[in-house]
């Protein structure tokens, strides 16, 4: 049977896992899975913590290892990502850092990360998840800063230290028209006005507990790709409430990713990566025991799931 990788290329759209260095390096299951995928986004490796031990220096064997994983292997490379709230170092104390320096310190790592893979990344999340839940500018130390405006700047200086990178808005829960996908348009629809060079609108599709109707994410897509931007999804998994899941949730499962493959790509959007290589690699069983715990296109043994031979199916 086809590989992802095989239906996907045909189409001409990109299928992709985020990976991480460690498997990468030690388990050659783990790499032919990844090559089943013609797409792959760096899970944690290029994040601030991750990248930078101390504040003067970086730390780019992981990420290089991936972005070298992408070249050889011809797939299409997410950077993931520049500006974040969360997964800061941990000598990155905010309080004990003035506004000036934290200025400084965003700028350098913003170009100098930027600049690095310039060339290896095709797509930046150069900026993660800046909006509240409840509305407006998330708190965070960069908002603190610099203002809002840390969002315009942070784009400009990728755009100067990779020019040829596409630059994307990244977030999650705004993956259907909803309220915080509104402000998100607002958001990014100023952006455009104020000529900052982004390029996208990343929709992460955590279905976790209760998925969103693919009919609204397809709507929501529409109208960023009106706007002149590209949408990808960017982080997609599918889990179910452990307690009570459907029946034969793998079933509904591949019907869900099915139908959001077909839906996404008639709007418009065509890259969908999965937030891991198989379900041994998601995140979700070690941060909320109370979803089910096989969320992606493989299982724990590399095999493939209803899931990835209903995209196969669907694609062929
Ligand atoms: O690498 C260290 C390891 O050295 C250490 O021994 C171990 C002990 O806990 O921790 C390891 O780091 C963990 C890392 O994942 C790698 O497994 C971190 O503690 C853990 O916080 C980190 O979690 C990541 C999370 O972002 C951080 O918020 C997840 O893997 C990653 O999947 C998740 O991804 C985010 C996206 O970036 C943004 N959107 C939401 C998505 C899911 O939360």
């Amino acid at each position: 049977a086809p590989t992802l990788r095989d239906v996907a290329d045909d189409n001409d759209i990109r299928i992709g896992a985020a990976a991480a260095a460690d498997p990468i390096r030690e388990d050659f299951q783990y790499r032919d899975a990844l090559r089943e995928y013609n797409a792959v986004t760096a899970e944690n490796a290029m994040k601030i913590g991750p990248l930078r031990p101390d504040e003067h220096t970086y730390d780019f064997e992981d990420g290089d290892l991936i972005a070298e994983f992408a070249r050889e292997h011809d797939m299409y490379f997410r950077g993931h990502t520049l500006v974040w709230h969360n997964q800061l170092p941990e000598w990155l104390v905010p309080f004990q850092y003035t506004d000036r320096e934290l200025r400084r310190l965003l700028e350098d790592h913003v170009r100098t990360v930027a600049g690095r893979y310039a060339g290896d990344v095709d797509t930046w999340d150069v900026v993660n998840e800046a909006v509240a839940d409840d509305g407006g500018l998330r708190e965070t130390p960069w908002l603190r800063a610099f203002g809002e405006e840390y969002l315009d700047k942070a784009f400009g200086w990728a755009h100067q230290s990779a020019p040829e990178a596409d630059l994307f808005y990244n977030d999650y829960g705004a993956d259907g028209i909803n309220d915080k996908s509104d402000e998100i348009y607002e958001l990014v629809s100023g952006m455009l006005d104020r000529g900052v060079p982004i390029d996208g609108v990343g929709l992460q599709l955590h279905a976790l507990h209760d998925p969103v109707d693919p009919d609204s994410v397809a709507e929501n897509i529409e109208r960023f790709k009106d706007l002149g931007l590209a949408v990808e999804i960017t982080e997609m998994d599918v889990a179910y409430t452990a307690e009570d899941p459907p029946e034969d949730h793998l079933t509904v499962q591949a019907d869900y990713y099915r139908e959001i493959v077909e839906k996404a790509n008639e709007a418009g959007c065509d890259t969908i990566v999965a937030w891991g290589v198989s379900d041994q690699h998601s995140w979700i069983p070690h941060f909320d025991d109370t979803l089910t715990e096989d969320p992606l296109l493989l299982d724990d043994s590399y095999d493939r799931k209803p899931a990835y031979d209903a995209i196969v199916d669907l694609l062929s």
